[in-house]
């Protein structure tokens, strides 16, 4: 055979019709925090809270996004993105999180998703990225059964508003955090310490996820996708040694099968209600709740940035948890006996190391576990020290290595099976970053915050490119 007559090279790019998006959250850009009917959420509670976020930064006006939606639909539709992942904030549809609907918060969401559309990019829609109204908070939050009732009568008016127009709904962003970080070790709102309140809002967050899919099922055309995010761990252990592989196993429990095992197969993990045994007893888990929380769904989000390495216990080693999550209490419930290490290699500017090779594994294990589940990278990212130069450049070359680097993890699974649907970039934007308000930057658009000029970083031309080609450069 001739050199002519091989094949041409076998097709390294990404699959046809792959999504290219990028993600953000209301809270995080939205800004407009009392226009309009907006009522307070727990972050704006928590914001305010002396102490609670870096240099006291608040989400009041963040980055502007509600006054400058138009100019950013502009921003990605020039850097091609064929979809948009959002949250609407469910203190500016369904204030005080009961009652009535407040349709001027309705409207705004209305503008941006007809802009979208104009622009040719599919509106994703999250309900919710972690802004429970303050009132619903005041009676007893995620703790609250009551509080899963309230978001499906949420979901449903969202739904019937927009249901005609956002072909994707996601039920909850990372309910892990909104459950260990929000009610377990108080890094975020809103911000109480306690294990028990952790696994009872990690439960009534998931019956949220099933009743809010039912009420969305209900409002939606039939070809309507509903899904949900979670913040998976690619959970590695040190060594393997018996000890290591069960601090393994105990995470792997406390952050993934908590979620795989309810949502997929309509049950809580044995080891899991053992290892918290000594924090709850799961009495709030009634009759008929799994069924509700394991209705079928249509794809899974996935959102990764850093693996979790752990150990066990060490009386020679000092106790450490260099989990990449703030704060002097563990997250973790009944984590006793667990130490999270950090992964070799570089780190962002969170300190989070950079590894995709996790991203592989979590994907290739989700292919595994869940046959035939489409799945979408709903968020992956890094926060650097981005400064604009003195021509006005915002040049951020470990972002595009990071980014070039994860995408490639992405494409590999794909080719060995992984049934990826998209990949949306976080963030958009640079923006308020919780704890940290506005000192970490995960855009690939810089956010001059003072003036609120806009400044695409090279990363962003970069993935332009990419989403151009539909192949990562050589
Ligand atoms: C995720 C959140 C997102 C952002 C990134 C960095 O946990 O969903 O809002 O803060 O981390």
């Amino acid at each position: 055979m001739s050199v002519e007559a091989l094949p041409s090279p076998v097709r390294t790019g990404f699959p046809a019709g792959f999504v290219w998006g990028a993600a953000t959250a209301a809270y995080q850009i939205e800004g407009a925090a009392a226009e309009d009917g907006r009522t307070p959420s727990i972050w704006d509670t928590f914001s305010r809270t002396p102490g609670k976020v870096r240099n006291g930064d608040t989400g009041d006006i963040a980055a502007d996004h509600y006054h400058r939606y138009r100019e950013d639909v502009a921003l990605m539709a020039s850097l091609g993105l064929g979809a948009y992942r959002f949250s609407l904030a469910w203190p500016r549809i369904v204030p005080g999180g009961r009652g009535p609907v407040n349709e001027a918060g309705l409207d705004f969401y209305d503008r941006l998703v007809d802009e979208l559309l104009a622009a040719g990019i599919a509106p994703v829609a999250t309900l919710y990225h972690w802004d429970l109204p303050q009132e619903l908070e005041d009676g007893g939050g995620w703790t609250n059964r009551d509080t899963a009732y309230r978001f499906a009568e949420y979901a449903r008016v969202a739904a019937e508003r927009l249901g005609d127009r956002i072909g994707t709904w996601t039920t909850l962003n990372e309910p892990w955090c909104s459950a260990f970080l929000g009610y377990g070790n108080g890094i975020h709102a809103p911000g109480r310490t306690s294990p028990a309140d952790a696994l009872t809002a990690h439960h009534h967050l998931l019956l949220a996820h099933g009743l809010g899919t039912a009420a969305l099922r209900s409002a939606l055309p039939p070809a309507a996708q509903v899904s949900l995010t979670l913040n998976l761990a690619a959970v590695r252990p040190l060594s393997q040694d018996a000890a290591d592989l069960d601090a393994a196993r105990r995470i792997d429990g406390l952050a993934n099968r908590i979620f795989l095992d309810p949502v997929f197969h309509g049950r809580y993990p044995a080891d899991v209600l053992a290892d918290t045994a000594e924090v709850t007893d799961w009495s709030f888990v009634r009759d008929g709740d799994l069924a509700e929380i394991s209705r079928p769904i249509d794809s899974l989000g996935i959102n990764y940035y850093t693996p979790t390495v752990v150990a066990a216990d060490d009386p020679e080693r000092p106790a450490v948890r260099q989990d990449g999550h703030a704060g002097d209490i563990s997250p973790w419930p009944a984590d006793r006996g667990v130490r999270f290490l950090p992964a070799e290699g570089s780190r962002t500017a969170m300190g989070w190391p950079v590894d995709a090779d996790g991203l592989y594994e979590l994907l290739t294990r989700l292919r595994d576990d869940l046959p035939g589940l489409p799945l979408l990278v709903t968020e992956n990212g890094a926060a650097y020290e981005d400064y604009s130069d003195p021509s006005g450049a915002v040049r951020d070359p470990e972002r595009i290595a990071y980014l070039h680097g994860h995408l490639g993890a992405v494409r590999r699974a794909i080719g060995d099976g992984a049934p990826v649907k998209g990949y949306f970039l976080w963030s958009l934007l640079d923006n308020f970053e919780w704890a940290f308000g506005y000192s970490k930057r995960f855009g690939i658009v810089h956010v001059d915050f003072a003036s609120q000029r806009r400044t695409p970083k090279e990363s962003a031309r970069w993935y332009a490119e990419v989403i151009r080609t539909g192949d990562l450069p050589a």
